[in-house]
């Protein structure tokens, strides 16, 4: 704002709040991704929703919560009308796990309230969430893009467990 150009003060005034505003909007992006883990799902990964079920990471049997070589736990479903595969997971409080989850017709949402889980399931996709359940309880993980007339039947069930009895039970896979 040089001298050349006069400004009236309450457009300067006017200036400053828009500046605010955007700095509030830019602070709030930076604040939720940095603290609160949210952002958009992983790195652009394709699949074939119409083959998923057949073979690979996404067959019947390879669905479920599974922990990795390195100790990482990781949670992969199907999405489908109407519902999640498997209807329901177990999984440990308070360690990070990451969920793989892909569509084997058309789109839908994966949303368990209260947690960074609300992601788009775009058929021809896979989308990558990693979190972590601060304490034990049942959770529901709810469809929230309409996806045809059973789209308000479509929710599956989250079941946090306290770390000891997560210990307890053994082997850890394929639950
Ligand atoms: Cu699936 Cu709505």
């Amino acid at each position: 704002m040089s001298n050349l150009i006069p400004v009236h003060p309450l457009e300067k005034r006017w200036i400053y709040v828009v500046l605010g505003v955007i700095a509030l909007f830019l602070g709030a992006i930076f604040y939720t991704a940095l603290v609160h883990q949210v952002h958009p799902p992983g790195a652009i990964e394709t699949i074939d929703s119409a083959t998923l079920h057949l073979g690979g990471e996404f067959a019947e049997d390879k669905l479920g919560v599974r922990t990795d070589a390195d100790g990482h736990l990781r949670a992969t479903l199907v999405a489908a009308r109407y519902g999640f595969y498997p209807r329901e997971i177990r999984v440990p409080e308070g360690l990070p796990i990451t969920f793989r989850i892909a569509s084997a017709d058309v789109l839908h949402g994966m949303h368990v309230p209260m947690t960074n889980l609300d992601t788009m399931v775009v058929p021809g996709y896979v989308s990558t969430v990693t979190t972590t359940f601060p304490k034990p309880g049942e959770y529901p993980m709810l469809c929230n893009e309409y996806c045809g007339m059973g789209h308000d039947h479509m929710w599956s069930k989250v079941i946090v467990v306290s770390r000891e009895s997560w210990k307890a039970a053994a082997p850890q896979t394929g639950r």
